[in-house]
């Protein structure tokens, strides 16, 4: 449903009628539901434009609302809004097309479909995938699914830290310290543990030092031994990678790590020199932002080649974007990144403009997951948590909660449950957040049937489920019309109306914590209704209706739960 629109469409005709007027009527939710469904606030910056009293204008505006169509009721306040009161009819004739749309829920699809690049989570070959990665993978698979399925065509890709100065001392490393087995069996272990034996090694040996220097020369000019070496390094990784992923349920359309765009570097320090965006500055080539109010107050210019010759981080997400807009014909590039690097956003966003790419971008940031005590998420024994480690634990917590709550699990479900229960808890608790700000991480929170939480939106909807297989009902095939009398389901009505511009607004601002919020509600005011209505002892279009009500909710939290990575559970 469109009800933004529709209500925009309302508001603009009794404006258009009361004062031949074209303004933006502004309509709002209520602020408080007592005085009405919803708010039309266009007046009074009209009256301000029109040098005339807010009220004066609004009355007649009130006047040509109560007449239309669908307006129970619409009444002047304040300084000069109107508060607007919806018909039951009105409410049930909008949601009877959302019943009926079982394809997709009552979500309209975009106007204008755009090619949209998702790069998210990016962990580093050689360093734990760590909580911090797991934001970004969370949140990146959410927006992927969202902005797919409001219409557009999504790349998901992964922009894994594959490449760097670090290969040399890895490659020097695995020679002095290296065990072939443990590098099969868990690569990101070893290799993390090899790189701090050599550097710190490099530290005092100089030979050592040399030594791997010379490597990563070999290993950048392409030779074949080097570049098998660090092909055994990626692909092992990718191995351990793979088994996050699979648990978790995330997926990419590319990989395309720093490595992929080491061939265009020279061609992107060219172009930058060439053009005169970038320039030597004690050795270094940096892109300075003079004419840039923010950036020039920067201290740290936008390095793209060091002193030694070396291109960075900087120089290949200057690569990538040629790359997705040249190969992905892109308009679009998202970067689903910690906030902490939204300096390196910055400075890269303004040197594409400077060299003329023409596509939006934005650093979809995000803050830190911290532990109960306020501080960066640790383990006892002071090491980062893996994200490995962390989501077996989810898993077993949730297992464990399951038997504790008494659920309707059996015993040859109960991984298959928990595991869906504890991902879930971890994604959930992750997604309601702001994604700007940071969180506690906290286990007994996040695995609670109560409260705005992953298992409690899953049992909310096992239960609803269980309606269904008790009615033997498909409901799919629930669509009777609805008549609304009960004040619950009138609630349950209004927030369920909601469903489509909450999707939108939270894909296009990318934001999924406003899809958690609603589902949180509806979740609420249905064991509200519930409690009050009788369902499937109650008969006819009554009966029907109900029925119809019970299966939009169900499936707005299936298709939300979905479109934020979480699996539902039909029974528990
Ligand atoms: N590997 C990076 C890190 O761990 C994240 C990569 C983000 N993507 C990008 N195009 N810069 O910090």
């Amino acid at each position: 449903m469109r009800l933004e629109r529709t209500l925009n469409e309302l508001g603009q005709a009794a404006m258009q009628k009361a004062l031949q007027s074209d303004a933006p009527p502004v309509i709002r939710r209520a602020s408080d539901p007592k005085h009405g469904d919803f708010q039309l606030n266009g007046v009074l910056p009209l009256a301000k434009q029109m040098k005339k009293a807010p009220r004066e204008l609004a009355v007649p505006v009130a006047e040509a609302l109560s007449a239309m169509d669908g307006v129970e009721k619409a009444e002047v306040a304040g300084p000069g809004f109107i508060n607007l009161t919806m018909s039951k009819e009105w409410l049930a004739r909008q949601l009877d097309g959302d019943v009926q749309d079982v394809a997709r829920d009552g979500v309209h699809t975009v106007a204008e479909r755009t090619r949209i690049v998702i790069d998210f989570s990016g962990p580093n070959i050689a360093k734990q995938m760590h909580v911090g990665h797991l934001r970004s993978t969370i949140l990146g698979a959410a927006l992927v699914e969202m902005l797919r399925f409001v219409g557009h065509e999504v790349i998901g890709d992964n922009h894994l830290g594959d490449w760097g100065t670090q290969f040399g001392l890895l490659i020097v490393g695995m020679r002095t310290f290296g065990d072939e087995a443990a590098l099969e069996a868990n690569a990101i272990t070893e290799l993390e543990r090899v790189y701090k034996l050599a550097s710190a090694k490099a530290k005092e040996d100089t030979t050592f030092a040399d030594a791997a220097r010379a490597e990563l020369a070999k290993l950048q000019s392409g030779d074949p031994e080097n570049r098998a070496t660090w092909a055994r390094f990626v692909a092992t990784t990718r191995k351990s990678l793979d088994e996050v992923y699979a648990k978790l349920g995330v997926t990419f359309d590319e990989w395309l790590g720093e490595s992929a765009y080491d061939s265009m570097l020279a061609g992107v320090i060219d172009e930058l020199v060439n053009k005169g965006v970038a320039r030597e500055d004690q050795g270094a080539l940096c892109v300075f932002f003079e004419d840039d109010p923010e950036l020039s107050k920067v201290e740290t210019p936008f390095i793209v080649r060091k002193k030694d010759g070396a291109a960075l981080y900087a120089t290949t997400d200057i690569a990538t974007l040629m790359y997705r807009r040249d190969k992905f014909h892109a308009s679009e590039s998202l970067y689903v990144v910690d906030a902490r690097q939204a300096l390196h956003f910055k400075q890269l966003f303004a040197t594409a403009r400077k060299l003329g790419i023409e596509m939006k971008m934005e650093h979809v940031g995000f803050g830190s997951i911290l532990g109960t005590d306020g501080k960066p998420l640790k383990t006892r024994d002071g090491v980062s948590v893996t994200l490995a480690s962390l989501l077996d634990e989810a898993e077993t917590r949730a297992a464990a909660r399951i038997r504790e709550e008494g659920l309707d699990v059996p015993e040859d479900e109960l991984l298959k449950v928990a595991s869906a229960v504890g991902i879930g808890a971890v994604k959930y608790a992750d997604l309601r957040q702001n994604r700007v700000s940071d969180y506690q991480f906290d286990w007994d929170k996040m695995i609670s049937f109560k409260g705005n939480a992953g298992p409690y939106m899953q049992y909310a909807y096992a239960r609803i489920a269980s309606i269904f297989r008790k009615g033997e009902i498909d409901p799919l095939d629930a669509n009777g019309k609805l008549s609304l009398t009960e004040p619950t389901e009138v609630s349950l009505a209004k927030e369920l109306l909601r469903f489509g511009d909450v999707v939108h607004h939270a894909a296009e601002t990318h934001q999924p914590h406003l899809i958690c919020d609603h589902l949180y509600s509806i979740a609420r005011l249905f064991s509200a209704f519930y409690e009050a209505c009788p369902v499937l002892k109650s008969t006819d279009s009554v009966r029907e209706s109900r029925i119809a009500l019970c299966s939009l909710t169900l499936r707005q939290l299936r298709r939300g739960l979905h479109l934020l990575g979480l699996q539902v559970v039909e029974r528990m």
